[in-house]
């Protein structure tokens, strides 16, 4: 695992830094301490020979090249240029989204795709990354959920952390590695009403046990950088959040790499309400721990400094300048600047599209089958949907360079001549004719299947694309719904970027595959899987709600005093809640709606395959362990053995849950604390193990001051199995 600020720098380097410090001015000091893009080039350049310590959004290997030879040879010190770039998941050859990753479960196809993300973009020039993203989302509103790893803090950390190695490799110096960002630092996938950019408040409480801790992991993980967020905590902006970026990232938790504002984050400090102006607001934002403004708002174009320099600290602005010169050097920059242009990668490689394909492939997860999927195709297939022909797979956020993706519909007839396929759409994104949907209808009857490819497309989820209803657009479960009145076989894709209510038309649907956008294979996988020639064996990272009024919904949330539980106990005040079956008639005076069953539509971990799984024998190593024990490294191994029960190979992902029973605070009913995704052969059997120890049972005590990390002594139960609910229970005591 890289940790880049562990790595000793050479002597040389230190004295290279020092010497640098020293006889910089603070002109100089400030115009380091911003990364700026400009559209126009020769404003850019402007900026760069004016001394801008960092650019974003190069354009190409020579392009950048160009301007390093401006930063080195026509600025004073001559110091190289950070260039960065969002690139979130792909540059040229376009992976899943985010996501879509999470539900792989698969750290490692993370770390892979993420390293070939960093070799595409660094053979451009690019030398720092705005990712990964690990907000934890627990509100599908919020449309920059598909950027982050859904739901979960523990998932967030672990592909996190995966996809910091795959950015850095083993050394930020090494050709081919770039400096990643951990990203919003903190709270802000908490956004109320999930409108982006939207007030976060919580609980320190919160924040420590759910918000901070995949950044905890990040930092462990030697990110090279972090970039605070634009909501505020408390009242306060995270850009002007001195306990937050100066006393918790770099002071408690020894964060020895940069801190990063977001796009004018620094100048939104106005409209927040904080700070007088633009100087007030710089001045705050370096006072708290910012490292780099994003933006260029610390120098006018000419490099002339804002603030003058008794408006700031020197050692606050040194310590700023330290830490860029530090990465910079890490970077290998100051020996190597340039780029070769003749290697820049422009185009996807074979291994790169077969890499993305394996990722979209173990990113799709089958959310029911009724044994329609995998689909024989012969005879005659209707093909429906706005995505059957639509070639919007690559995601939310990708350059305009990225490889494009072709549409599920030529994959198809390219793949299986044999079959005649008709295409009849039926119902677009928006403003859909009725009539094309009973030419679905009419066409329905005359073909042996039917294939419903539906969806979001990409712009509705991402940044500033959050939304209020999250069932599918346009006419779409009107099409699902009509498909269905057919009596046909058929199956239901779905192409989208975040958890969507599909109660309108779920029930009817023989099978449901959840493909999200997959990029730039994403046509090539969905074939894959819908025909058998791969597995779908992905989980969900997000509860998937009944209603946009159960928002938010996620499995790890806070034991109440007054749970409601399908076939509780009844009591005098019971009601009939309107919904059929004895399932739904519960208890009155406990937490629930009236009129939405219990539990979401789908839960965080749920997924099927097209083979079967029997989990057994869930054992301990030992029934109980001494706080004494824990503190000093002990660890109880958790094991299960899984067989695979079906007549087809595929993968499991084993799932280990945690709950405190009694403890100080409220504690989460469940709380996923490790995982697997395995590989069994039909027939096999494995034993799948974890280790548990401090790290896994423990929790933030925000009383005790300073925060501490406790575990409480009591009984802890354990559930491991193949989803959040169809597992093993085992008790664990900590004495
Ligand atoms: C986003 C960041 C991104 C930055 C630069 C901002 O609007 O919030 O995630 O890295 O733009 O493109």
């Amino acid at each position: 695992m890289s940790r880049m600020e562990d790595g000793p720098l050479t002597r040389a380097d230190d004295e290279r830094i020092e010497r640098l410090v020293r006889s910089m001015t603070w002109d100089e000091k400030l115009a380091q301490m911003q990364v700026v893009f400009r559209p126009d080039p020769a404003e850019l350049e402007r900026w760069v020979r004016a001394g801008a310590g960092a650019i974003f959004w190069p354009r190409s290997a020579a392009a950048v090249n160009e301007l390093q030879r401006v930063a080195i040879e026509q600025t004073r010190l001559g110091i190289p240029l950070l260039v960065g770039l969002d690139v979130i998941h792909g540059q040229r050859t376009i992976a899943p989204t985010p996501l879509a990753m999470a539900a792989s479960f698969d750290p490692d196809i993370v770390e892979r795709t993420a390293r070939l993300a960093a070799l595409e973009a660094a053979s451009g020039g690019v030398n720092w990354t705005f990712s990964p993203m690990i907000d934890v989302s627990r509100d599908p509103r919020w449309g920059r959920a598909v950027e982050s790893f859904g739901e979960d803090p523990y998932l967030n950390a672990a592909l996190g952390a995966a996809m910091i190695r795959g950015y850095q490799g083993d050394n930020l110096h090494d050709p081919g590695s770039i400096a990643a960002t951990a990203k919003h630092f903190a709270g802000y996938g908490h956004a109320e009403g999930g409108r982006d950019y939207n007030t976060a408040d919580m609980s320190e409480h919160r924040l420590r046990n759910v918000y901070l801790e995949p950044f905890r992991a990040a930092t462990s993980a030697g990110v090279a950088a972090v970039m605070a967020a634009f909501n505020t905590i408390g009242g306060k902006p995270v850009h002007a959040h001195r306990r937050l970026l100066t006393g918790v990232l770099k002071d408690e938790w020894g964060m020895r790499g940069v801190i990063v504002g977001d796009a004018d984050g620094v100048a939104n400090l106005v409209p927040h309400g904080v700070a007088a102006d633009l100087l007030d607001a710089v001045r705050q934002s370096v006072q708290a721990g910012l490292d780099i403004e994003m933006g260029g708002n610390l120098t006018d174009d000419g490099g002339h400094a804002v603030l003058a320099p008794g408006d700031l600290p020197a050692d606050r602005v040194d310590d700023a300048v330290r830490r860029i010169l530090t990465l910079k050097s890490r970077l290998g920059l100051f020996d190597r600047p340039y780029v070769p242009e003749g290697a820049e990668i422009t185009e996807p490689t074979r291994h790169a599209r077969a890499l993305v394909r394996a990722a979209a492939i173990r990113s799709t997860v089958l959310l029911k089958n009724d044994g329609t999927l995998p689909v024989t195709l012969n005879g005659r297939v209707l093909l429906t949907g706005p995505y059957a022909t639509s070639t919007d797979h690559l995601g939310a956020w990708t350059q305009s360079f990225a490889a494009p993706a072709g549409s599920i519909a030529a994959e198809l007839i390219g793949r299986h001549p044999q079959v005649t396929f008709t295409i009849e759409p039926g119902a677009g994104f928006y403003d859909d004719d009725p009539a094309d949907l009973r030419a679905v209808e009419t066409a329905a009857a005359s073909h042996d299947l039917v294939l419903v490819f539906a969806g979001e497309p990409s712009h509705l989820s991402g940044e500033a694309a959050s939304r209020s209803d999250l069932r599918l657009p346009g006419r779409q479960e009107e099409l699902i719904r009509a498909v269905a009145a057919t009596g046909v076989p058929f199956v239901v894709v779905l192409v989208n970027g975040r958890p969507l209510v599909t109660s309108g038309w779920i029930d009817a649907a023989p099978a449901v595959l959840e493909a999200w956008h997959l990029g730039t294979e994403a046509p090539a996988a969905i074939v894959d899987v819908l025909t058998g020639a791969a597995e779908p064996a992905g989980r969900l990272p997000m509860s998937f709600p009944r209603s946009t009024g159960q928002v938010p919904i996620y499995y790890s949330h806070e034991a109440t005093g007054r749970p409601a539980t399908r076939g509780g106990t009844m009591r005098q005040e019971t009601i009939d809640i309107g919904l059929a079956g004895p399932d739904n008639v519960t208890e009155k005076y406990t937490s629930k709606y009236l009129d939405l069953e219990l539990g979401p539509q789908f839960d965080f971990g749920h997924g099927g395959g097209y083979t079967t799984f029997r989990h057994a024998n869930a054992r301990l190593s030992a029934d109980r362990l001494s706080c004494a024990a824990l503190d000093s490294g002990a660890r109880v191994e958790v094991s299960v053995d899984v067989s695979n029960t079906g007549g087809r190979d595929g993968d499991e992902v084993v799932q280990l849950y945690v709950r405190d029973l009694v403890s100080s605070v409220a504690q989460p009913v469940r709380r996923m604390v490790a995982f697997a995704r395995r590989h069994v052969a039909a027939g096999q059997t494995i034993t799948v193990s974890f280790k548990l120890g401090t790290e896994q049972l423990g929790f933030w005590d925000v009383d005790a001051n300073p925060a501490r990390f406790v575990v409480e002594p009591g009984t802890f139960a354990l559930y491991i199995g193949s989803s959040l609910h169809a597992t093993h229970e085992l008790a664990f005591e900590v004495g």
